[in-house]
């Protein structure tokens, strides 16, 4: 089937937007099941995720299959109306597995074996693994294909482990062989003439294991790219299973949100559906922030609707101190994410546990039960759900502005022996998402190669290593009349980690007008440059730069007069990081000269705006009440009533207005 005819999330939703969660009945007797499907109709649910970490129950033995009990609870959500994602199990492998076959468990950096008795517990290389993984999803597959419960495929579950093992470093070689085609090419890439490190055979080779000081950064950094690439294989030999019986049924694995270990730009173009799973923290004054930049980046990987597959109802059990949501903060978020493109609201999960490793994590219906809190605002935002979704569901967003984000810059900027520790390039990135929503500024997200046609301007707040064709891109864009806007630690590196002559790429110094950049002066935690205008943290440079290209420059200190920021034509460098004010004021200001504009000019800084389609969200942030200036007369889809000339929004408050 070729791309074009792959189902979409629009076949499992059909102008709803799906609402429901992980549901793990095996936790509960069948009584529960029953109340279990009263309480989603009466919360709207639609949809359930089922079979997440059931492999010990439908395998309890090798090659033996136990359908009967999912045999029950697929006719029980079919009967009650209620669409099941049915997840192949092979994140969580029955003991059996490990025990009999030890080769399935991976093994960490230090050689130390991940025994079962958690999950994830499998080696992403180990043949007997991906053997039983193949066929208890056939089976699945082979039973419930053709059930009318059935309304998609979850693969696997939050992929995310490395293996250091034997059995990887064979596969690895495999990789790199594929890769460089010689052992002498893999040399040149990975510099092995420092530090004595040359080859001179494909057996030394070996994954990023302990070593007595910094490790090969290039070594390292394809043992990242081989990481991901073999779970994605672990992903694929799993679609395949499922697509071959069910070509019509969209197939998903859900990532964790921005997480390192996953090239997921990859990883996009093999799923029907793109899903995520996110747990901002309440307390978190940047939590709705983040979501905002996760939920960005999924509807830019779906490239159209995308699936919020788990968030909490409550708090959940894995950071040190874990808050619950404050009355309405699970509505707000989940409302945020269906204005940034979400066309399903899940959790993990329907039923709070009351044994495991998860039973203090919330669920749709927690300890309290029925009369809890958390169940009441479920109820509530379901029917909500309901009533907006034949008006939302399917609709886009278009955004003017594109971040480059590449998780191959991420891995290669984030080694040991760099120039500061200090630098996160997910905080980085955080940085300059917060500084375009606090403008309300809509931007998508691209991988630096694609296209960039559009796009009035391309963002890009870090890309510390670039490929050539990453490069030209970026060059076509300004040639043909877009503008840009880097942050510092930008082109430095090629695709192996090797820094360009002249320490950034000359292509890119002459873009932005740099004529020598001599040093990095990277700051300590809480120092600040000054700059004309603003404040930078956490980096600065001494460049010298073309005299007509300088926009701002350092005083005092060391840097005092020299170029700050860059600017020619429309290419604009940016060599600190501007506290958060300041980048927002200078992201405007390049936005407004590109041509960007603002989805509603001066709202409150805690409202949030989005358009999707014709519907205009307005999203609060705050506890106290703000009114919101709208000229005309809308109507807000959540209250059924027109608004005219004004809103205002509540505490956590969201208005869904169609003009
Ligand atoms: C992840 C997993 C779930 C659960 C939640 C808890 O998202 O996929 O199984 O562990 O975290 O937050």
């Amino acid at each position: 089937m070729t791309a074009a005819h792959r189902p979409s999330l629009a076949d499992a939703t059909r102008g709803r937007i799906l609402f429901g969660g992980d549901y793990n009945p095996e936790q509960w007797p069948e009584e529960t099941w029953h109340e279990d499907v009263r309480l989603m109709r009466d919360a709207g649910v639609n949809s359930v995720t089922l079979g997440v970490f059931s492999w010990s129950r439908l395998e309890p033995e090798p090659g033996a299959r136990e359908f009967g009990w999912l045999d029950t609870l697929m006719d029980l959500m079919h009967a009650n109306g209620v669409g099941v994602v049915l997840a192949t199990p092979t994140s969580a492998p029955p003991p059996w597995l490990g025990r009999l076959h030890p080769d399935t468990l991976p093994r960490d950096e230090n050689g130390d074996v991940e025994w079962w008795g958690g999950r994830q517990h499998f080696s992403h290389s180990s043949a007997t693994y991906r053997r039983y993984a193949a066929a208890i999803t056939e089976d699945l597959a082979a039973r419930y294909g053709g059930h009318p419960a059935l309304t998609m495929w979850h693969i696997n579950n939050e992929y995310c482990t490395a293996d250091h093992g034997d059995e990887a470093a064979v596969a690895f070689r495999r990789w790199l062989r594929a890769r460089y085609g010689t052992l002498d090419a893999l040399n040149t890439a990975w510099g092995t003439d420092f530090w004595s490190q040359r080859h001179d055979s494909w057996e030394s080779v070996l994954p990023a294991r302990r070593t007595h000081y910094l490790k090969n950064p290039a070594q390292v950094l394809d043992f990242r790219r081989f990481t991901s690439d073999m779970l994605l294989e672990c992903y694929l030999a799993e679609r395949d299973i499922v697509a071959r019986h069910t070509p019509h049924l969209p197939v998903t694995t859900n990532f964790m949100p921005l997480f390192f270990g996953q090239d997921t730009w990859r990883w996009a173009e093999e799923e029907d559906v793109v899903s995520v799973d996110l747990y901002p923290d309440p307390r978190d004054p940047q939590g709705a922030r983040h979501g905002a930049l996760v939920q960005d980046l999924t509807r830019s990987q779906a490239r159209g609707p995308w699936m919020l597959m788990e968030q909490a109802a409550g708090p959940v059990n894995w950071r040190g101190v874990n808050h619950p949501k404050p009355p309405g903060l699970n509505r707000l978020w989940s409302l945020q994410a269906v204005a940034r493109g979400a066309d399903a609201v899940c959790y993990f999960q329907w039923r709070q546990s009351r044994q495991g490793a998860e039973k203090f994590h919330s669920g749709m219906v927690g300890h309290a039960g029925e009369r809890g809190r958390a169940f009441q605002e479920v109820k509530r935002l379901g029917a909500e759900l309901a009533a907006i979704g034949p008006e939302v569901s399917g609709s886009r967003i278009r955004a003017d502005i594109v971040i480059l984000h590449d998780w191959h810059a991420w891995w290669a900027g984030s080694q040991d022996g760099r120039p500061s520790t200090h630098v996160d390039h997910a905080a980085v990135l955080h940085a300059w998402h917060r500084a375009l929503c606090e403008a309300h500024l809509t931007a998508d997200f691209a991988h630096p190669e694609h296209d960039l046609g559009g796009y009035r301007l391309v963002v890009v707040p870090q890309l510390y290593a670039m490929t050539d064709a990453a490069i030209d891109n970026l060059l076509a864009h300004v040639r043909g009349g877009g503008a840009l806007v880097t942050g510092f630690l930008t082109g430095v590196a090629d695709q192996d980690d090797r820094v360009r002559p002249g320490g950034m790429d000359a292509r890119l110094r002459e873009l932005f007008g740099i004529r020598t950049l001599h040093e990095w002066w990277p700051l300590e935690p809480g120092e600040d440059v000054v700059t004309d205008g603003f404040r930078g943290t956490l980096w600065s440079e001494e460049l010298e730069a073309e005299p007509d290209a300088v926009e701002a420059v350092y005083r005092g200190g060391e840097l005092d007069g020299l170029p700050a920021v860059l600017r020619k034509d429309r290419a604009w460098y940016v060599s600190t990081l501007p506290e958060p004010e300041a980048l927002r004021a200078l992201l405007a200001r390049i936005a407004a000269d590109a041509g960007a504009r603002p989805v509603l000019e001066g709202l409150p800084p805690e409202v949030e705006a989005v358009r999707r389609g014709e519907l205009l969200f307005l999203l609060h942030h705050g506890r106290e009440p703000v009114t919101v200036a709208l000229p005309g007369t809308r109507h807000d889809l959540l209250t059924g009533k027109p608004c005219t000339d004004e809103i205002t929004l509540g505490r956590y408050g969201v208005a869904v207005l169609r003009p």
